[in-house]
C-alpha cells in the first residue's frame, strides 16, 4: 500500500523514534557506569541534550502538522478517531513537557550541562526538596510515555498487518 505521508513526516517520525529510544536507554542503563566516570557523564549529557532536541523537533513537527493540508483519511469510526487523537495529543504533550520538566529539574539539582564549549542555561535555582519531587514526576511521565508508545505501536501494527490499511497522521486537529 502506498504511503500517504509526506516524506518529511516519515523522516521526522523515525528520527524522533530513534532519539526517544536513545534518550530513554541512556537513563535506564546509567547504573552500568560508576559515579564520576566519563561513561556516566556521557550518558547524562546525551540524555539532557538529546531530550532538548526532542523538545525542539516536537514543536517543529506540530508546526508542520498545522501548516500542512489535511490528508484524506479512511473512516475508522468515532471511537478509533478519538483514541488516536488522544494518544497523539498525549505523546506530543509528553515530548514537550518532559524535557522542560527535566531542564527545570537539573537546575534544581544544581547540575550544569555543557557541550562543545556551550553551557545550557540554568532555569531554576537549586532546591533539593522540589528537585526530588520533580524527578519523581519526570520519571512517572516517562513511564506513562512507555505505555503510550506501546499503544501507538500496537495500533500501527494492527492497522498494517490485520486491517491492511495505514494509519494517518492527524495533521491539523490541534
Ligand atoms: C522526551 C525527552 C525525555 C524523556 C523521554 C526522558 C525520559 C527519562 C527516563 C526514562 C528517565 C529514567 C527514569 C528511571 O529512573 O527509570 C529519566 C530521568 C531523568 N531525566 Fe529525562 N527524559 C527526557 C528529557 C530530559 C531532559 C531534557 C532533561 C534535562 C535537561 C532530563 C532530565 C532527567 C533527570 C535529571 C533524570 C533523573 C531523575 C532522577 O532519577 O533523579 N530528561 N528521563
Amino acid at each position: 500500500m502506498a504511503s500517504h505521508y509526506r516524506p518529511i513526516v516519515i523522516w521526522f517520525h523515525w528520527l524522533m523514534a530513534v532519539m526517544l529510544v536513545i534518550v530513554c536507554l541512556s537513563m535506564e542503563f546509567i547504573s552500568l557506569y560508576p559515579k564520576g566516570s566519563s561513561g556516566r557523564t556521557l550518558m547524562l549529557s546525551t540524555h539532557y541534550l538529546l531530550g532538548l532536541v526532542i523538545l525542539i523537533l516536537a514543536v517543529i513537527r506540530l508546526w508542520l502538522c498545522w501548516r500542512s493540508e489535511p490528508i484524506e483519511k479512511p473512516d475508522h469510526g468515532h471511537m478509533q478517531k478519538y483514541v488516536a487523537r488522544a494518544v497523539f495529543i498525549l505523546l506530543y504533550g509528553l515530548m514537550i513537557t518532559l524535557p522542560i520538566i527535566g531542564w527545570v529539574d537539573i537546575g534544581l539539582w544544581d547540575v550544569t550541562v555543557s557541550a562543545l564549549g556551550w553551557q545550557l542555561p540554568q532555569i531554576a535555582s537549586p532546591d533539593s526538596v522540589i528537585a526530588e519531587e520533580l524527578s519523581q514526576i519526570h520519571i512517572l511521565m516517562a513511564k506513562t510515555g512507555y505505555g503510550l508508545v506501546g499503544l501507538h505501536g500496537t495500533a500501527a501494527l494492527y492497522h498494517h498487518f490485520i486491517l491492511k490499511n495505514s494509519l494517518h497522521c492527524a495533521p491539523s486537529p490541534i
